[in-house]
């Protein structure tokens, strides 16, 4: 083993732990004002930019120093030789014993990456290349179905990584899709999301895409085997059909074939691919369908202008570094317990969503990857909603609750729907709310304005609530791969300096054994025989009285 690769010290007895401990002490309740009237420079300074994107993180609470002893920090935690073992296919997830290779679906064909031995990379370009065929047969009208008409509606069926993925890249490249054709995505168990999504459908015109990583995902099969009833009903019942209106995208063959659906018509993928993670892969074929192989292949290549300047940069220009750094700085010493994503774009409206799983699923641990509990706070809790939305419901909390909520304002030079004075409109409140958020309004100039002194607390803004402001130019396929491998590494970053496993998550099975069981009690012909707590039991019999 690389001496660079041992274990690093906990996080509590690393040497630039303890110092940002007590640098927090002096810049703790620092407030922005101050720093920016001792350093004017700053809102220059602090800033960074790489293949595109442009970071502001002048209005967060930090010195320079703070920014060096991050950085000292993230290098104490050996995160340079952990970037170099995931993006040389070492087996990372520990508890998975997997590598975690999504860098390799968007690497070009001239790389190669070894697991066990085996170069994976011209496999990614081989599916990439099936998916292509495919997804050009569907959008030319060359894909017939069973009635030999036109496939004019895609509906995705999956969950978790399998959905959120392709819907938040579907509603944010919307503006690239294919419009003759219409997209559904089905992920909840509850039949009312199957049922709306197909009310106005054609059987005869509709294909599924089956998008499950195991394939055993209780909703996925569940919504999966009524797709196949619904399709089957609405052709005749012709087994024949389902190998026309269904495909499957998954690493499970033998689980795909008996689910009855040709393994011709599988995309595969790898267990080197994290459900949350898979957006590139073959789960994104519902993507490829919608924008073209041509963008989708834009796409990737954004992710992997950022792959490169991750694995590159030094830490201290290093846009996902810099951004998982910040994000610890407030999650374990301001205790911020949550982040605001907060993009000024309609077309990324699911990109809250999207990061929600993509954070918390991967940074939601309480041990490290030696099973001691960790020592301070791990994974934030993200959630958000496009802006101005937002400013007329929950900003009223960011700006004057008792809450620290540090906010990533996401916005882009162009609008791609120009219309009017939408866009100045827009972004002219992306800045004014970063403004006000950081310096807000004191007493003195409540007062001044001539408001009555009772009403003077009301109307303060204590202000210093941080926040990044992330611009681009506008949001191509290209520019949302590099945003989303942006938020991807940036958890990385994050995971090895609290050295936790970040691509595992295990805390999903506990409810689901639970919900198995309880299924066959909610569903028993006679009285079960239950040995739950009083209140789940008692639950369960209230239900099966009135269901
Ligand atoms: O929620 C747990 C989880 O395993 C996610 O990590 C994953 O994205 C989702 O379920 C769906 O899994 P699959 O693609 O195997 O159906």
């Amino acid at each position: 083993m690389n001496p660079s690769d041992l274990p690093p010290l906990p996080l509590d007895q690393r040497p630039a732990w303890k110092a940002l401990q007590s640098h927090f002490q002096s810049i703790g309740t620092a407030h922005l004002r101050e720093l920016f009237a001792e350093d004017p420079e700053r809102g220059e300074r602090f800033t960074a930019q790489a293949a595109g994107i442009f970071l502001d993180y002048s209005k967060n609470r930090i010195t320079h120093e703070t920014i060096t002893l991050l950085v000292e920090l993230a290098e104490q935690s050996g995160l340079r030789s952990r970037i170099d073992a995931m993006f040389r296919g070492d087996k990372i997830n520990l508890t998975e014993n997997r590598a975690v290779l999504h860098v390799a679906l968007r690497a070009p064909k001239s790389e190669s990456i070894l697991v066990d031995g085996e170069d994976v990379i011209p496999g990614v370009h081989a599916v990439l290349d099936k998916m292509a065929s495919f997804a050009d047969r569907v959008r030319s009208g060359q894909w017939k179905g069973h009635t030999g008409k036109a496939i004019r509606n895609v509906v995705n069926i999956g969950i978790g990584g399998s959905d959120l993925g392709p819907v938040m890249a579907y509603e944010a490249l919307k503006f690239y899709s294919q419009r003759n054709l219409t997209f559904r995505f089905v992920s909840n168990v509850d039949g009312t999301d199957f049922s709306e999504a197909v009310h106005d459908l054609n059987p005869d015109e509709t294909l599924f895409l089956v998008a499950s990583k195991t394939f055993t995902t209780q909703e996925t099969m569940t919504n999966a085997h009524s797709a196949r009833e619904w399709s089957l009903a609405g052709l005749g019942g012709d087994e024949s059909a389902v190998a026309k209106h269904f495909v499957a995208i998954s690493t499970n063959a033998k689980e795909v074939a008996s689910f009855g659906i040709d393994t011709e018509n599988m995309f595969g993928f790898w267990d080197w691919v994290g459900g949350r993670y898979s957006m590139d892969s073959a789960i994104g074929l519902s993507t490829m369908i919608a924008i073209g192989p041509e963008n989708f292949r834009a796409m990737l290549a954004g992710f992997h202008a950022m792959d490169v300047h991750f694995r590159t940069a030094p830490f201290e220009k290093n846009l996902p570094v810099l951004l998982g750094l910040l994000t610890l700085w407030y999650t374990d010493f301001f205790d911020a317990q949550t982040i605001a994503i907060l993009p000024y774009e309609q077309y990324l409206k699911r990109f809250p969503a999207y990061l929600q799983q993509l954070t918390m699923e991967s940074n939601g641990k309480h041990v490290t990857l030696d099973g001691t509990t960790v020592a301070t706070q791990t994974g934030p809790v993200y959630w958000g909603e496009p802006g101005t939305n937002g400013q007329h419901s929950f900003y009223q909390l960011i700006h004057q609750g008792t809450r620290l909520i540090p906010c990533d304002f996401i916005g882009f030079a162009k609008s791609l729907n120009p219309l009017g004075r939408h866009h100045d409109m827009l972004m002219a409140n992306v800045f004014a709310q970063a403004e006000a958020l950081a310096f807000g309004k004191t007493a003195a100039q409540v007062r001044a304005e001539g408001t009555a002194d009772w009403l003077v607390p009301h109307r303060v803004f204590e202000g210093n609530r941080p926040s990044n402001v992330i611009l681009a130019d506008a949001l191509t396929p290209g520019v949302l791969g590099k945003l989303v491998a942006l938020y991807e590494h940036a958890v990385f970053t994050q995971g090895i300096i609290w050295n936790i496993d970040s691509f595992d998550q295990w805390g999903v099975e506990l409810g689901k054994v639970l919900a198995t069981k309880i299924l066959g009690e909610l569903e028993s012909p006679t009285e079960p025989a239950m040995s739950h707590d009083t209140s789940t039991a008692s639950l369960i019999r209230r239900y099966r009285a009135s269901k």
